[in-house]
């Protein structure tokens, strides 16, 4: 094992972080083995979020379905409601379409080819299950993993060009033996020591072998292509109370953002002005402009205007909306912004 591996995994046996889907160094050594499920589960989570948002989710899917089985068993909504706030609800479903066929082959695959063929699972998470479930010698880079081989190899080429670049110089040094522990410690390294933002290089296992360090341009890498900036959209949502308090509310499309999740009705959210629609409908309602919400997803921001309203006697949904006390609908974080909006100027 070369200077690199053996360093890091040394820093590793004395400084993992305890997380709850990891079976860290000492428990590995006293013959505990990582479970697929828990190991896939996160890394699903963490595609989108940071460690500490994901812990406590984490812990309740866990609590919920402890096993892949009982994921499989369950109903789609309910994974959709336990996954409400965590973003790209795509993900949700295939969680379950994952769990189903887990369970329906009896085990996870234990190859990152096998991994491959799961709905959901794309090329980073095949090869980071491989690695750390099956200590699979699989190259596993994520952003982490990326910052810290940048400032390694001295590596300056741009993101995201410099991709296969940071990959190829990392897997020279990636080791045969602790593979799935080579690359948790990277990514505690990168998390905890190696961090965007100065860099605690004095306390770090591989600061005598990093060639940004020595030339002393750490913190300046990796280095990023300018960003188009994002473009902004707007909307109108729709928040209709009746007397008992319950908000209207709809289910959206199964395809495209917040696929399958509740919300409020709306209009379409558009970079060109929206059109208000009256909720969709002509009934006379007595709108009022309770305020803005604004929401960034991954490729726009969104300004959200959000009227609010108390349904007339004689209302009636339509089929796809249904009455709900919202503090019991699990919402996707831009429908509870919109909702507290409304609640807000409701009672002010
Ligand atoms: N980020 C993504 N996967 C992770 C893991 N297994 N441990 C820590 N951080 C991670």
């Amino acid at each position: 094992m070369s200077a690199i591996p053996k360093a890091l995994l040394k820093w590793y046996d004395a400084n993992a972080r305890a997380l709850p889907w990891r079976v860290g160094p000492k428990d590995r050594k006293s013959g505990a083995a990582p479970d697929p499920y828990m190991v896939w589960l996160s890394e699903i989570m963490l595609q989108q979020t940071t460690v500490k948002a994901v812990r406590p989710r984490f812990e309740a899917f866990l609590a919920r379905w402890p096993t892949v089985e009982a994921m499989a068993a369950a109903a789609l909504d309910d994974i959709l409601g336990e996954w409400a706030g965590l973003g790209y609800y795509a993900r949700a479903r295939n969680l379950h379409k994952c769990a189903v066929k887990v369970a329906a082959r009896g085990t996870f695959p234990d190859t990152e080819e096998g991994l491959r063929a799961l709905p959901g699972v794309g090329p980073y998470t095949a090869a980071a299950i491989a690695a750390i479930a099956f200590d699979r010698r699989a190259i596993v880079v994520d952003g982490n993993i990326e910052r810290v081989a940048a400032r390694l190899f001295a590596i300056k080429t741009p993101l995201p060009k410099a991709k296969a670049e940071l990959k190829e110089a990392i897997s020279a040094v990636w080791p045969a033996r602790r593979s799935g522990d080579f690359a948790q410690a990277l990514m505690d390294l990168g998390a905890t020591l190696c961090t965007p933002r100065n860099p605690k290089c004095g306390a770090c296992p591989l600061a005598a072998c990093c060639a940004a360090r020595a030339k002393g341009f750490a913190e300046s890498l990796p280095q990023k292509a300018k960003k188009a900036e994002k473009p902004t959209r707007r909307g109108v949502a729709y928040a209709l109370v009746n007397a008992k308090g319950e908000m209207l509310l709809e289910r959206r499309p199964e395809k495209g953002l917040l696929g399958g999740m509740l919300g409020l009705p709306g209009t379409a959210w558009t970079t060109k002005p929206a059109k208000p629609t009256q909720g969709g409908r002509k009934d006379a309602i007595n709108w009022r402009h309770a305020g803005t919400v604004r929401h960034s997803f991954t490729h726009f921001h969104l300004e959200l205007d959000v009227m609010s309203a108390t349904a007339p006697k004689r209302f009636r949904p339509l089929d796809s909306q249904q009455w709900i006390a919202p503090e019991e609908a699990r919402l996707p974080t831009v429908m509870k912004k919109a909702v507290a909006l409304a609640n807000a100027t409701r009672s002010a």
